[in-house]
């Protein structure tokens, strides 16, 4: 690391040990960090967020050793965090009985989301802090992940004391979430790995929450991750009016449209779709667009992650 890096981790890290907001990068996407044992201080996410309600928030740690000071592991959750981290794994375990993280964290449940990212800078942040880091992604509630400084100052502006520097997130859309309860694994949310990824690791397919079920956390609610523009999904071409956010072959010669992947390559898609979404949501605006059409994703791979945000990014405001 640099020595300006070094200077703007000592900074950071003092800003969170005093209870303060810091927007870090992470692979997936940034993240809004507080210390995750200080109230106050998470308190303050929400409020910067303007998140609605007060839901469950992920815990970053730099690993499976410091996340055992706050949940305990099953025998399977050690041979997940073995594999998969420091990575785009989130996983729900319970909560120990001695934990110091605040309440607000969990939002009074007893289990905690934890995961250790895979990114230098965040490392070095929660190293220097040595406290676990609540970290929800850096934009208002209800609008499009950022995964680049630019889109965090334009989402969160002044409500953020300091944004670390950490060049574009290379996985580009947030970590899947797995519960893990002894040996029961749950998806709760599709994210940066794979499903297929975890499922040939464990053995078994895993069981999936009834949707009558599902949690009302953030990522649950139907019209998260919203541009401002509408969107029409699994369209072969744009309408007259439209922009259009193309995926491999079905793409559009047009400077109102942009492909997530012109060689249909599904990792690709994934670090690009915010960072398309946010451009095409701007097009559209100083366009006067009707909307955003959008290509076909397959359902395979980080195709499901891909396209349960734009379901979500698609679906009625207001929900
Ligand atoms: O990639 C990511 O995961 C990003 C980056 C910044 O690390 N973080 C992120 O955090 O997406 P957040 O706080 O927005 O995600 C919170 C989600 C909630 O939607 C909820 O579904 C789930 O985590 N969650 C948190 N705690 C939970 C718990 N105890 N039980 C079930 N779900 C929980
Ligand atoms: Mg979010």
């Amino acid at each position: 690391m640099t020595e300006a890096g070094a200077k703007a981790i000592a900074r950071a890290a003092e800003i969170i040990r005093s209870g303060r907001l810091v927007a870090v990068p992470t692979e997936t996407v940034y993240g809004l960090a507080a210390d995750a044992t200080n109230d106050d201080a998470v308190a303050r996410i929400f409020e910067a967020k303007s998140r609605p309600q007060f839901n469950p928030l992920i815990i970053h740690i730099a690993g499976a050793e410091m996340a055992k000071r706050y949940v305990d592991f099953s025998l399977l959750a050690s041979k997940l965090a073995d594999k998969f981290w420091p990575g785009p794994l989130t996983m729900v375990l319970p909560k120990r009985e001695d934990s110091p993280l605040s309440l607000l964290v969990s939002a009074g449940l007893d289990s905690i989301a934890v995961r250790a990212p895979d990114h230098d800078t965040a490392q070095a942040l929660i190293k220097a802090v040595d406290r676990p880091l609540a970290a929800p992604s850096a934009n208002r509630s209800g609008s499009i992940s950022p995964t680049t400084t630019e889109h965090v100052r334009h989402s969160l502006g002044d409500s953020v004391d300091l944004i670390l520097e950490g060049g574009a997130c290379s996985v580009g859309i947030e970590s899947s979430i797995v519960k893990v309860d002894g040996d029961a694994v749950t998806m709760l949310r599709p994210g940066g790995l794979a499903r297929e990824v975890i499922e040939e690791f464990i053995g078994r397919p895993l069981a999936d929450v009834p949707p009558s079920q599902s949690p009302q956390a953030p990522g649950m609610l139907a019209s998260h991750y919203a541009p401002r523009a509408k969107l029409r999904l699994n369209a072969s071409a744009p309408q007259e009016g439209e922009a259009f956010l193309g995926f491999g072959a079905v793409a559009a010669n047009s400077p109102l449209a942009l492909n997530l992947s012109a060689s249909g390559d599904l990792r690709e898609a994934a670090a690009n779709l915010f960072k398309h979404l946010h451009a095409l949501d701007r097009i559209a605006a100083t366009h006067g667009l009707k909307g955003i059409a959008v290509a076909p994703v397959p359902m395979e791979g980080l195709g499901e992650a891909i396209n349960d945000r734009l379901m979500r990014a698609a679906a009625p405001r207001g929900a």
